[in-house]
């Protein structure tokens, strides 16, 4: 059968992460997937970087439209960022018949609900592991591994950039402004590194855990965001004086306490900000630019996922998985298709955060 066609939008650290292991691992991936993956079509303002990188494996062109409109690209993977023109970009390929495989977390935590729907109403597939947590299967571990449980809480450091400082800040005794520049010369932090430090890409990744943990819409802007740029050094120090690291936490909790909603089905909380967490924990001693991630399910208990949460590789393994399972489904009878990969809205669906 005829390798899947895929076409990137957009080439930096993840899209050339995911042509690296695409073609390390070839032949497991296709065994896997039952089929051949093959970008054959990459998009990127920068047509001469974009060749540097793809050499002649694929067509480059500058315009992602010419990507969207090839009736020979089944899935298109963003690898864009931010809110603007990704967005029209996902919902002119979802109209055009294309499944999206995407990495932007704060496109979906903003407009995932639209964009989910706009899926459905086509029949094609949005899936977005690599939009939390980089290399971490957590959007697969909690929408099918932990399937079969009601999920409590979920908890976790989903900020690399600043897990990194406040490790640096609290084993070196350095500065936060000193560290920040460490992070962001070794690619941790984001285009604007204000969204780490401020809570806010952290906020964007809790907010999709929790559409999925809880069956409820992407509701970003009712999320608490605090971020760690109020943090001092001594604050680390005293912490660790009284028995305690100091994590920014994505945490997002079922309430059933909130007996607000229509039926009272209760309500969910979603924040970040900077926790106090006891040192002998596992979660505390999760340092540098590491991920993890804590679920409390009612019948399998608590879990903990840790790994890379950015990276070229990491993050392409993550794009790659996502790849594998719609090529799986793809061949599927389409009315057994997971519409989409995201929430199954349910009774909690008009609930408050
Ligand atoms: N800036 C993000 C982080 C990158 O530091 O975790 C991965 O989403």
């Amino acid at each position: 059968m005829k390798p899947i066609q895929v076409g990137l939008l957009g080439i930096g650290t993840v899209g050339s992460g995911t042509f690296t292991v695409l073609n390390r691992n070839q032949e497991e991936i296709r065994r896997r997937a039952g089929r051949g993956i093959e970008i054959s079509m990459v998009a990127d303002l920068d047509v001469e970087r974009a060749r540097g990188i793809v050499g002649d494996r694929a067509r480059v062109v500058a315009d992602a439209r010419e990507v969207i409109a090839n009736p020979e690209i089944d899935i298109v993977v963003e690898l864009i960022g931010g809110y603007g023109i990704a967005k029209t970009l996902v919902l002119e390929a979802i109209a055009a018949g294309k499944h999206v495989v995407t990495a932007n977390k704060a496109l979906l935590a903003v407009h995932g609900t639209e964009i989910f729907e706009a899926a459905r109403a086509q029949g094609v597939m949005v899936a977005f592991e690599a939009a939390v947590a980089g290399g971490i299967p957590i959007i697969k571990a909690l929408r099918e591994g932990l399937t079969a449980n009601r999920i409590e809480w979920v908890a976790g450091i989903i900020n690399g950039t600043t897990n990194f400082i406040l490790s640096e800040m609290r084993s070196k005794g350095l500065d936060f402004a000193a560290v920040l520049k460490q992070a962001q010369a070794l690619g941790y932090a984001e285009a604007d590194p204000t969204f780490d430090i401020e809570g806010v890409d952290a906020a964007h990744k809790a907010t999709i855990m929790s559409a999925i943990a809880f069956g409820v819409p992407v509701q970003f802007d009712k999320a608490y965001v605090e971020g760690i740029t109020a943090l001092q050094a001594a604050d680390i120090r005293y912490a660790e004086q009284l028995g305690y690291r100091i994590k920014l936490l994505g945490i997002t909790k079922r309430r059933d306490d909130l007996a607000t909603a229509p039926g009272g089905a209760g309500g969910i909380e979603l924040r970040v900000h900077p926790t106090l967490v006891p040192s002998q924990r596992l979660i505390a001693n999760v340092e540098g630019a590491m991920n993890a991630v804590v679920v409390q399910g009612d019948a399998v208990g608590s879990t903990l996922y840790y790994g890379k949460g950015a990276g070229a590789e990491p993050t392409a393994s993550a794009v790659i998985a996502d790849l594998v399972d719609i090529t799986r489904l793809h061949t599927a009878d389409p009315d057994h298709r997971v519409p989409h990969l995201a929430f199954q809205p349910g009774s909690l669906q008009d609930t408050p955060i």
